[in-house]
């Protein structure tokens, strides 16, 4: 780690930034808690999903994770050493309600209580979300799951009650998180939890998700005047080449990712390409969903990783790398952070963004001296602030961003091997050691408020 470069990074980007900027990282529920089934909490459909043979690549659970359940102390203190002023995680769904209606688990809501008062005492703004994938399993196995329509008021119950008991302690609340992944890793592509391969489904799934969203915004008013948003997972789409098919494929990519949930949110409809194209795999619609999903917002949350390159000819025109690929395999390229955000903002005027998460998997290692020498890391990091301060001096409102993740966690069906953190975890002791990119970023940080 070079000093010299945080400090050059950081005086680049400062009149980019403010002083009012917003310098936090995330992580969910599901992937550091563990206390899989504790002091009442019920099992999601990924404890379910983690105990059905092959589903998740290194045959792990979520019955530990990073017991960030009973280490929350000390990785609020890993926070407070970064120089965090936010800190975005997401409330278990089933630790609160274990069945998904019904009953409040009082312990469960102590603990974000405790966890709150935590990062508010740290001086962290605490910045939540009601829906990062873990659903109470019995919503799923008695109600059908999110392709039910009966699951759309349990949700705005569980919002509402949130909002009530936590909303002015609460920075933001956004309702879900990448409804994407939900709808077509979950019901289509069975990549995610519950691992269905039915189209129809997932696009039933994607209008319930958004619908919940809504009616959860028009109850969480009722309850909270704190700031409510949605988070979307944006890919943006690229052509390989100028053929007519891979352009016309890139707009369909597009449409299914990033309009599909764009349009009905900010302009009350879906985008009449994808509908077409989906034919009889279009969701069912019934009359007043459009306006109810259409709910003004405080705020968009953007998580930003990679573009997509998009071939149809064979052999497929791979993406050409330039800036490397991430231990994910997905490609590094920056500049589409600047270009998106730039887009959206004309095509949608959006209100204020944060950068809900950024950041990438790396083969991290532990070297001879303790130390974890994560070079590709500072990089992704110092090339993407660079891509926003871009974007904030072309005129895009960003309010803040959230690096992904603190720490290193289960990440979904790859389970523990794939390394996003800040922090290096030793699962087998639960050891969190700081990478160099945590000492980059708290440098950058520093600097950032020192030049203000
Ligand atoms: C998006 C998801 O919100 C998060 O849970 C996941 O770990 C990261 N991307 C990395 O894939």
């Amino acid at each position: 780690m070079n000093s010299n470069d945080t400090q050059f990074a950081a005086a680049a980007s400062r009149a980019a930034f403010g002083p009012d900027f917003v310098w936090g990282s995330a992580t969910s529920a599901a992937q550091i808690e563990g206390a899989g089934a504790l002091d009442g909490k019920g099992p999601s459909i990924w404890d379910a999903f983690c105990r059905e043979p092959g589903r998740i690549n290194d045959a792990s659970n979520i019955d530990v994770a990073c017991d960030h359940y009973h280490r929350y102390r000390d990785d609020v203190a890993l926070m407070k050493w970064l120089g965090l002023k936010a800190y975005r995680f997401s409330f278990a769904w089933p630790r609160v309600q274990p069945l998904g209606r019904g009953a409040w688990n009082e312990a469960g809501f102590a603990f974000y209580d405790r966890l709150i008062d935590s990062l508010l005492e740290a001086g962290i703004a605490p910045h939540a979300t009601l829906y990062h994938w873990d659903l109470p399993l019995a919503l799923h196995t008695q109600l059908g799951g999110w392709p039910s329509r009966e699951i759309v008021p349990h949700f705005v119950d569980y919002a509402a009650e949130i909002a009530r008991r936590f909303g002015d302690r609460l920075e933001t609340i956004a309702t879900l998180n990448e409804p994407w992944c939900v709808a077509t890793l979950g019901y289509e592509t069975a990549q995610f939890a519950p691992g269905q391969t039915n189209r129809a489904a997932a696009m039933q799934t994607s209008h319930h998700l958004l619908l919940s969203h809504g009616r959860a915004i028009k109850a969480m008013r009722a309850e909270t005047r704190t700031k409510l948003g949605i988070v979307l997972n944006h890919t943006p789409a690229f052509p390989a080449t100028e053929l007519e098919a891979d352009r016309r494929a890139a707009r369909l990519d597009d449409g299914l990712n990033v309009r599909w949930y764009m349009d009905p949110v900010f302009r009350a409809q879906y985008p009449a390409d994808v509908i077409e194209h989906l034919g009889a795999d279009a969701p069912r619609i019934e009359p007043g969903d459009m306006a109810d999903i259409a709910q003004p917002l405080d705020f968009l949350g953007v998580n930003f990783y990679t573009r997509s390159y998009i071939s149809t000819q064979e052999p497929k025109v791979p993406a050409p790398g330039q800036q490397g690929f991430t231990d994910m395999g997905w490609e590094i390229y920056p500049k589409a952070l600047t270009q998106h955000l730039v887009r959206i903002t004309r095509e949608y005027s959006p209100p204020p963004i944060y950068i809900t998460e950024n950041g990438m998997a790396n083969a991290d290692r532990i070297d001879a001296d303790g130390r974890i020498p994560d070079a590709e890391r500072i990089a992704y990091l110092r090339e993407h602030l660079a891509a926003l301060a871009k974007a904030v001096e072309l005129g895009v409102d960003v309010r803040g961003y959230f690096y992904w993740s603190l720490l290193d966690n289960f990440e979904w069906n790859s389970g523990y091997v794939k390394r996003f953190g800040l922090f290096h975890v030793d699962y087998a002791t639960q050891t969190r050691t700081a990478k160099d990119s945590a000492h980059w970023y708290r440098a950058f940080i520093e600097a950032q408020r020192v030049g203000h």
